[in-house]
């Protein structure tokens, strides 16, 4: 095997037999005999990774883990164990475990006995640094990276959205002007965003909050594709399915770029000549396709996806009636974020958007007739209870915004607060982790409800860039 897929694997394992020995002994005295040997294969595989290692350290960015500065992948088995851990980590702001020579269990035993102490103190971080200070080689760090750490990530995550985004604009300027245009490109910057999705989903998934009024198509295109691969790694799909769908559904709308932006942002409704041409986009967005250059397989996917996906079950919708099983899966896949995006989005027909539960719940109303119902639970699995972007009323009558899912606890996301509790709007909004609990064992912060952002005046992008 080759080794640094090895030492991935250790690591993963060291942070989560870590995971382990701290939720056993908070149940357990450290010396129980079911802690005992946890704790011994905790310390035979860090000695073992020392010795080639030398000193290690285990240190929390942002949310997640590094072990000597490289980030200890995990897989879904591990989310429960390593999210738990990150919480335990933030309730003591302890960030990093530092191993300086080979530890003895009875050494590991000593420090959790602090780690779990500390849990009521007044501050945390203090008492676990003080009562660990005797120990020879383990030792406990302050958190120092996290600020600086998920500001990288956001940068890098920002610069994705936006250079699919302009992608997108450039593809759709081109096929105006007739210009041929490669799938070539189009799939280098679908495979970033998958990757990005795949690493850092929830920064991702934040990002399909920002709907440009002007820009409605581009932001839209790159919107629904993000959140069509969201639900395609949901249902198991593998990276090169996922980057598929997410190609399928970047072009799902191409057949926009030949109606004339009089029709397209025309203020006010259609009329029966606007709608007679708005419904042939998903047929000119197969012609478009068709002429594509190097024309492949996924390329025959996108026309399906483009000429399908305002086709419903039920035989309504357009251009023409197909039954649910022969609707093909990326069709449907993207039938449902595309509806989700517009509603959430304002566009010249629906001047103020839905708030992201409302539109939840309409597309459940009608599921049945325009939606595949097993696929839209995985949808609402996906984007939460509170999806990102949901204003929320807390029972400290502060308003936030959802800015980020803890898988673990749907009704507990992390919140970016833009209000004081008497609704005034703060400067400096600051993000609460609502699954972080005092040192009571009580939630500072719970939602009441979600309300309208509409109704409030408040423009989310605004706190997404
Ligand atoms: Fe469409
Ligand atoms: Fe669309």
């Amino acid at each position: 095997m080759d080794s640094s897929r090895q030492k991935g694997r250790i690591s993963r394992d060291i942070v989560n037999q870590l995971a382990v020995i701290v939720r056993t002994s908070q149940i357990h005295d450290p010396r129980n005999v079911a802690v005992a040997s946890a704790v011994e294969k905790f310390v035979a595989n860090v000695n073992a990774l020392m010795q080639e290692e030398g000193p290690l350290e285990i240190e929390m960015v942002g949310e997640y883990f590094y072990l000597n500065g490289e980030r200890v992948k995990f897989t879904t088995e591990h989310l429960l164990n390593f999210d738990s851990l990150l919480r335990e980590f933030k309730r003591r702001r302890l960030g990093s475990v530092k191993f300086l020579c080979e530890t003895r269990p009875e050494e590991v035993q000593a420090f959790l006995g602090a780690f779990i102490s500390s849990q009521s103190a007044a501050e945390p971080f203090e008492d676990l640094r003080m009562m660990t200070e005797r120990l020879k080689c383990i030792q406990a760090g302050g958190v120092r990276r996290i600020a600086e750490g998920s500001e990288d990530i956001r940068k890098a995550v920002k610069h994705t959205y936006f250079n699919a985004v302009s992608f997108t604009r450039g593809v759709m300027n081109k096929i105006k002007t007739g210009e041929r245009i490669s799938m070539k490109k189009a799939k280098r910057v679908v495979e970033t965003m998958v990757d990005t999705l795949l690493e850092k989903e929830e920064f991702l998934l934040g990002m399909t909050v920002i709907k440009d009024y002007d820009e409605y198509t581009f932001h839209h295109s790159v919107n629904v594709s993000i959140l069509s691969v969201a639900l395609g790694q949901k249902l198991g799909m593998d990276k090169m399915k996922l980057m598929e769908l997410g190609l399928v559904a970047l072009f799902h709308d191409i057949g926009k770029t030949v109606i004339p932006n009089e029709v397209l942002n025309k203020p006010g409704a259609f009329d029966a000549e606007d709608w007679k041409l708005m419904v042939r986009h998903p047929v000119f967005g197969v012609k478009i396709i068709f002429n594509m250059k190097n024309f492949d397989a996924s390329s025959i996917r996108a026309a399906i996806t483009a000429y399908e996906h305002h086709i419903h079950p039920d035989g309504s919708g357009y251009p023409g009636a197909r039954k649910l099983s022969e609707i093909d899966l990326f069709s449907r896949i993207v039938a449902i974020a595309d509806q989700y995006d517009a509603m959430t989005s304002a566009r010249v027909y629906a001047r103020s958007p839905m708030s992201p539960d409302s539109a939840l719940a309409l597309m459940v109303r009608r599921s049945a007739a325009e939606l595949d119902p097993l696929l839209l639970k995985f949808f609402i699995n996906l984007v939460g209870t509170y999806p990102v972007g949901t204003l929320v009323m807390l029972d400290t009558r502060e308003l936030g915004i959802v800015s980020g899912a803890n898988t673990a606890e749907h009704l507990r996301p992390r919140v970016t607060i833009i209000t004081d509790t008497d609704g005034n709007r703060i400067n400096s909004p600051v993000v609460a982790d609502l699954a972080e609990q005092d040192g009571a064992g009580g939630y500072p912060r719970s939602i009441v409800k979600a309300v309208d952002h509409n109704r409030y005046g408040i423009n989310l992008a605004e706190y997404f860039l």
